[in-house]
């Protein structure tokens, strides 16, 4: 059986394959939660950035289970303060060889900080397991240098936030689809508030198939 994707609710996924990866697990106090993160199992969490609601509750699930967090240098500087053990920190542009495959840190034109400090570039992540490769986009503007990250990965699943307001909204988001060239785009972090636009008609990408998985669904990589 191959890999499959769940989505986690917000900007958070959940990867099962051969080894099982957390992309910005953000469970408690998200109210789209799938789960709550006391029964989140994984052996790899990976961050795009240091916002709340995407480190979330990284720090619990890792004195838990004993896993693995790449994120950026200062970010994984902050949580080994916090007591994690295991950190793989880099910097957009980086890849880090696992026993899995890979994690890669691209762009993102967001920011980045936890409870006032610094906590490095954010980005996005690109995961490489059994074959198959997720791009999570993080946080992100639109800009036209998703394409090169398309064609550097070559992406089976693009995520794309769609929520506007801190990152694009419906129509950016469908253009970054685009851009990327991924077959399969879903749209993540919309509607988790009223901040955040529910309203996702204008995601509309031209030639890729868009799958919206409502929180805990999953699908097949
Ligand atoms: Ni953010
Ligand atoms: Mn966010």
């Amino acid at each position: 059986m191959g890999a499959k994707l769940t989505f986690l609710g917000h900007a958070g996924v959940l990867i099962e394959g051969s080894t099982r990866i957390a992309i910005d697990p953000f469970l408690t106090g998200n109210p789209q939660a799938a789960m709550e993160a006391d029964a989140l199992e994984c052996d790899h969490i990976a961050l795009t950035h240091g916002h709340e609601d995407h480190v979330g509750d990284t720090i619990a699930i890792a004195a838990r289970t004993g896993a693995t967090v790449y994120g950026a240098f200062e970010l994984c500087t902050y949580l080994q303060e916090q007591g994690v053990e295991r950190v793989e920190p880099g910097n957009p542009g980086g890849r880090i060889a696992t026993d899995f495959g890979f994690v890669a840190f691209t762009q993102a034109f967001h920011s980045s900080s936890y409870q006032g400090r610094y906590m490095g570039m954010p980005g996005g992540v690109v995961v490489h397991i059994d074959g198959k490769t997720v791009l999570h986009c993080g946080d992100t503007a639109l800009f036209s240098d998703l394409r090169l990250i398309g064609e550097l990965y070559r992406p089976d699943v693009a995520l794309i936030p769609v929520g506007d307001r801190f990152t694009m909204g419906p129509e950016h988001g469908a253009r970054a689809a685009e851009l990327i060239g991924a077959p399969r785009a879903v749209p993540i972090h919309f509607g988790t508030w009223p901040l955040l636009t529910s309203d996702i008609s204008g995601f509309r990408p031209e030639g890729v198939e868009v799958v919206r998985l409502e929180s805990g669904r999953d699908m097949a990589l």
